[in-house]
């Protein structure tokens, strides 16, 4: 049976390697429906290939003239129009979208029992116990579309999970995984968008330099895997090659390894719980690698990653205003309005005047992520 995809993100990064993967397997997955940002020339490519039956764009602009160009297309917009998409006929949604604007979609798409392939983290980390009680309910799978979460739910996959005593996700690092805190002073932004070994969208690639993507990230595994943040270790490894481990109490270590790519992880939540060729496909080839390097990480040089172990334990809406004032922050520095270390200082900053609301529902997290946004762009005056 073939299953109907829909897409949140279809233009980013994770959104056009998902295309790939559609593209790949025609008699498997059929995109019924996605939504763009602002990207036209993608949007209308998107359109013209896979003739999905309803696209949603950012600006009402562009869907007036696509309404036009395509009559045979539902078109919406705005973010209602990513709940139209959300809530669209479908066996799975992609969440690729960037950032918390993610979060209502998802919960309505949750609301119909809807498999989700999850790849926007910043919608677990900023309400993650709201997507994981209502997945519950609803009775609604999450699956993660993260490499490293991907490999941790490989690595659980049948095993007793109260039988596994510890998450290790390793990070590459970031493009300043060499400099030390001296001269992260004067990075360039465009020095914060060279990745060494995975090509991104620009607020993840600022997130990696930053480390705040291993903190959203080990936040995210928290809420996916319900393990304590002291049972989460982050380990420094430069290659990309081993995804991330779970140690079990007899001390076995399983580690999901590939070459870094990020169609693997995008491709085994479409296909779960089977698994599909990858033709084309580069093969691990570990004798031509030789060496993987592992080192302890150093929570005094990436500041951030303590940062958000700090959030993750303080709970409720502290993970919301860790992600609210990254995003705004990331915002900041990718208009060079800011140096790149003042992005974990006004992180620290909004951590530190905020108090703690336990268990917040929807409006509440809406509310204090557009108060910390609102309060880091003041911290510029
Ligand atoms: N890239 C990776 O390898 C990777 C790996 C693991 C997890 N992730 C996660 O996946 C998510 C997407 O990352 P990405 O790198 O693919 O990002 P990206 O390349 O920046 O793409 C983001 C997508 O969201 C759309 N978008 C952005 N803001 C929007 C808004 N306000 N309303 C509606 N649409 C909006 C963009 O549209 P336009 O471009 O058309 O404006 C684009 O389609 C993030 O949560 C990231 O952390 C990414």
């Amino acid at each position: 049976m073939v299953k109907k995809i829909t897409l949140l993100g279809a233009t980013g990064s994770i959104g056009v390697q998902t295309a790939d993967i559609i593209r790949e397997h025609p008699h498997e997955f059929k995109l019924v429906g996605f939504s763009a940002g602002k990207n036209m020339d993608i949007t209308r490519n998107l359109i013209a290939e896979f003739k999905p039956e309803i696209v949603c764009v950012q600006r009402k602009e562009d869907a007036k003239d696509l309404a036009a160009e395509y009559p045979a297309v539902a078109i919406v917009s705005g973010a209602e129009g990513l709940i139209d998409i959300a809530v669209y006929e479908a066996d799975i949604l992609v969440n690729a979208v960037l950032g918390s604007v993610g979060l209502e979609p998802t919960l309505e798409a949750i609301k119909l029992g809807r498999t989700i392939a999850i790849a926007n983290k910043e919608t677990l980390v900023t309400a993650g116990h709201l997507v994981m009680e209502s997945a519950k309910q609803f009775g609604a799978a999450i699956l993660p579309v993260d490499s490293e979460h991907s490999a941790l739910f490989q690595a659980l996959n049948g095993e007793k999970k109260d039988q596994a005593s510890r998450l290790i996700l390793t990070a590459s690092g970031g493009s300043f995984r060499d400099l030390t805190r001296e001269q992260l002073k004067n990075v360039t932004v465009q020095d914060a968008l060279n990745h060494p070994n995975w090509s991104m969208g620009s607020k993840i690639t600022i997130d990696s330099a930053t480390m705040v993507n291993k903190g959203l990230e080990v936040i995210e595994a928290h809420i996916l895997f319900d393990f304590a943040y002291a049972d989460i270790d982050v380990v420094l490894h430069r290659e990309s090659i081993i995804h991330s481990m779970v140690e079990f109490q007899d001390t076995s270590v399983m580690a999901q390894l590939g070459t870094p790519d990020m169609r693997v992880p995008i491709q085994y939540a479409l296909s779960y719980p089977d698994r599909l060729p990858r033709e084309q496909a580069k093969r691990l080839n570990l004798a031509e690698i030789g060496k993987l390097n592992f080192q302890e990480m150093d929570y005094t040089r990436f500041r951030a990653l303590q940062l958000a172990f700090d959030a993750g334990v303080a709970g409720g809406t502290m993970t919301t205003v860790l992600n609210a004032a990254n995003e705004q922050a990331v915002a900041l520095f990718l208009n060079e309005e800011i140096k790149f270390l003042e992005i974990e200082e006004m992180i620290e900053r909004a951590m530190d005047q905020h108090e703690v609301i336990a268990t917040p529902d929807l409006e509440t997290i809406l509310h204090v992520d557009a108060e910390t946004r609102k309060s880091v762009k003041n911290m510029l005056k």
